[in-house]
């Protein structure tokens, strides 16, 4: 399975934040936003990465993690033009993904998912046929996607913002799809918004008895970071769970060497490239010595 990270948008809510650079290269508590996703695709296996963002901030995103190769991950970057949708990912996408089944996360989403990231790596890797959408119980359902599924995980219905949500379940920015994905998508038209929708892709799915949801397990978080409140309340989560722990969320060079990625002599050059005295460099050098 491949990994695209979708980091483009506006940021409107933002504002005016989101002037000069994209809500995706904005801190969360130690880190861009943007190592989040990442650091989902990286735990559930997935090397191939392609990120997607604004003219303006692809070659950004690119100076920061380069090829991705000191993190022995292929990573490779597409411009979309306009924010014309999350759908539209998979028609720029497509050389990418190739024959490839793919999984497309949001670069505002921030998860963490303690040890049911090993059941979602393990659906990613055996995913051949159809999809696979992810729910979080949420308090206010009518204001996300709201999924209804049966017991066996097939999802029956997703409405987009219902006046009367038939599950608490909210749809968040992290999906997998066949090899199909690409087709579906080419032939979307575009929704009354103007934009090519994600709902839309997903009811091609649900159409042909073929989109699963996962619900997402108590003892999780899932935060979307695109709003003022969101993001001070993700930075303050990050911040507080690694100041007590102090382990990090989302520490892409820790990943990358703890799923052997990379070797000890990779990270040592990692490590010795970090100005002493840093405290990143410091905890990097504890991961190694353990
Ligand atoms: P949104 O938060 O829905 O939209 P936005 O980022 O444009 O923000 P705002 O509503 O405040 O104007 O986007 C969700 C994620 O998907 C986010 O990481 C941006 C990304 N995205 C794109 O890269 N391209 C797009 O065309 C759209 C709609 C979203």
């Amino acid at each position: 399975m491949k990994g695209i990270v979708l980091a483009g948008g506006s940021g409107s809510r933002l504002y005016p934040l989101t002037n000069i650079v994209c809500k995706q290269l904005l801190p969360v508590y130690d880190k861009p936003m943007i190592s989040y996703p990442m650091s989902i695709l990286m735990l559930m296996n997935i090397k191939d990465i392609l990120i997607i963002s604004t003219p303006e901030d692809t070659p950004r995103i690119e100076s920061f993690f380069g090829d991705g190769r000191q993190l022995g991950l292929n990573l490779s970057y597409k411009v979309q033009e306009k924010p014309n949708g999350i759908a539209q990912a998979f028609v720029l996408g497509e050389e990418f993904i190739g024959d490839d089944s793919v999984a497309l996360i949001l670069g505002d989403n921030i998860f963490y998912l303690g040890n049911q990231i090993d059941v979602m790596r393990k659906e990613a890797n055996e995913l051949k046929d159809g999809a696979m959408i992810f729910g979080y119980h949420v308090v206010d359902p009518q204001r996300f996607g709201v999924i209804e599924y049966d017991k066996e995980f097939n999802v029956i219905s997703i409405e987009e913002k219902p006046a009367v949500p038939k599950s608490n379940y909210a749809a968040v920015g992290l999906y997998f799809y066949d090899n199909n994905v690409v087709k579906y998508a080419k032939g979307l038209k575009p929704s009354k918004r103007g934009e090519y929708e994600i709902t839309d892709l997903n009811v091609e799915y649900l159409k042909s008895g073929k989109l699963k949801a996962m619900p997402l397990k108590r003892g999780t978080a899932w935060l979307d970071a695109g709003t003022p409140e969101s993001l001070l309340q993700s930075s303050n989560f990050i911040g507080m769970v690694e100041q007590r722990q102090g382990l990090k969320i989302a520490c892409l060079e820790e990943i990358a060497y703890r799923r052997k990625f990379i070797n000890k002599e990779q990270m040592l050059e990692i490590i010795n490239s970090i100005k002493d005295g840093v405290d990143y460099k410091k905890y990097l050098m504890r991961v190694v010595e353990e």
